[in-house]
């Protein structure tokens, strides 16, 4: 059949939206990386969980290859289309479909934006703590298939933490509802779980039960200035000891020039310090503050920290937090080469000496920006490519650099991927974080939910 018959054949056959316009093609075809040329069989937009069981029963009869696709904020390419592949966009898929308050749960179809969820969940009174810039357009179904991370890991964890149930249709067309919303189910595999993370490659997210939890209380930030990164974890342990930390964040002085630029405001610290940090802290009363200005104190007197300074009011704190959210967008105006790579909390001053040593040998002529959650051991390292550079020589140096990048992840016994997954990019470099053994299960795995191998081919492994 050509490529003309399967698109004829699946609009007579399925009853959803279908876009072979070349510029769909190139917008859902791929995500935030730029690395990829998208080249899909075409768009289908689904608005049921039927609508999906269709489009992956037309895929199995007639040996097409599916590729979800979500809000496209991803940075790993676990979205990108680049062979031929139908893109299934969650993007009509977008309700909440019911609420309920003693369970505090929330059921939701996988195209609802991070977003939107956050704010439901605050019309309920109620709270949905996973968060990252990216929330506005982002949606449900992409954080769950990566489980996503983001900027309040270190006091409520991952995406998985927040999965009470998920309905999917597998990559072999059955439709599966997984744990129904249970808090205790001790039966057996969880499947539910098996799908958190897996990037499109078992089957297709439909549907999300997803946990809410009690709003935050009052919180303030401090963002302090060090010479050295080796007392960074001496501060989190000082604030941890005697505070509820909400994010415990960091950048590099070579981050700071970027966002003072799109921000067009000046850091209100020192601005000539290798390495900056956010300590996000619950402050409900007079007493946590004033906890945090003791520690603060200290950490100056006995020359722990360099310069800081704490937000009086809810404008200053998001102004402190401006400087850490806009890297990712303040940086965009280059084209990127990403790593997101962690270790233990407590290795990070050794792992980013070795990471920075690497970058200094490797790179003495392209901008590197070290920043991320150092308070989960998660750093993201972002070289530059400068604007007159040519783009294949500059990737082609960045993959050569890989190798000796993931060689020290390795030795720590770190992740290749924190938290932006697998995707395409990471692929080659999977066997530093997971073993050959871990790969053939993995593998086996996806023989099993998926025997045709419809199913995001080409990502993960
Ligand atoms: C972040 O922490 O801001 C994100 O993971 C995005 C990025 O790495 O660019
Ligand atoms: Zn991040």
């Amino acid at each position: 059949m050509t490529t003309s018959d399967v698109i004829s054949k699946l609009k007579s056959e399925i009853n959803c939206n279908i876009s072979t316009e070349k510029s769909d093609l190139e917008t859902y075809g791929t995500d935030w990386t730029r690395e990829f040329n998208p080249d899909p069989l075409a768009v289908i937009f689904p608005k049921t969980i039927e609508d999906v069981k269709n489009i992956v029963s037309f895929a199995n009869k007639n040996k097409v290859s599916l590729t979800p696709s979500g809000g496209r904020t991803g940075l790993s390419a676990g979205a990108v289309a680049k062979n031929g592949e139908l893109v299934v966009s969650f993007e009509k898929m977008n309700k909440v479909l019911s609420f309920n308050k003693a369970d505090r749960t929330l059921e939701v179809q996988a195209g609802i934006t991070t977003k939107e969820i956050q704010d439901y969940a605050k019309e309920k009174g109620l709270f949905y703590p996973v968060d990252f810039s990216s929330a506005g357009s982002s949606q449900i179904g992409g954080n769950i298939a990566t489980n996503a991370g983001g900027i309040r890991v270190i006091r409520y964890g991952l995406t998985r933490q927040w999965i009470k149930g998920l309905k999917v249709v597998t990559g072999k067309g059955d439709i599966l509802e997984l744990n129904k919303g249970l808090t205790k189910n001790a039966t057996g595999y969880d499947l539910m779980n098996l799908f958190i993370g897996s990037e499109g490659t078992l089957g297709l997210i439909a549907e999300a039960t997803i946990q809410l939890t009690t709003q935050p209380k009052d919180s303030s930030v401090i963002l302090i200035g060090l010479k050295n990164i080796e007392n960074s974890i001496k501060v989190l342990e000082l604030f941890r000891e005697k505070l509820t930390l909400n994010a415990f964040e960091f950048f590099s002085h070579s981050a700071v020039k970027h966002v003072v630029k799109k921000l067009e405001r000046n850091i209100p610290v020192c601005d000539t310090l290798p390495y900056y940090l956010l300590v996000d802290i619950e402050t409900p009363s007079d007493n946590e503050i004033e906890i945090a200005s003791e520690i603060y104190t200290n950490a100056f007197e006995t020359g722990l920290i360099e310069d800081g300074v704490i937000s009086q009011n809810p404008s200053q704190y998001r102004e402190l937090w401006s400087f850490r959210e806009n890297i990712t967008e303040a940086i965009s105006v280059f084209l990127t080469y990403k790593n997101d790579i962690s270790v233990r909390t407590s290795q990070i001053p050794d792992f980013i000496n070795d990471i920075s040593a690497i970058l200094n040998n490797e790179y003495p002529d392209f901008d590197t920006i070290l920043f991320g959650h150092i308070g989960d051991g998660n750093i993201h390292v972002s070289i530059l490519k400068p604007h007159d550079f040519d783009k294949e020589k500059f990737l082609n140096l960045c993959r050569g650099v890989n190798t000796k990048i993931f060689e020290t992840v390795a030795k720590y016994d770190g992740s290749i991927s924190a938290e932006h997954g697998v995707g395409l990019i990471k692929k080659p470099y999977l066997t530093y974080t997971r073993s050959e053994a871990e790969i053939e299960l993995m593998k086996g795995i996806k023989k099993v939910f998926d025997p045709n191998g419809i199913m995001n081919p080409g990502k993960i492994f």
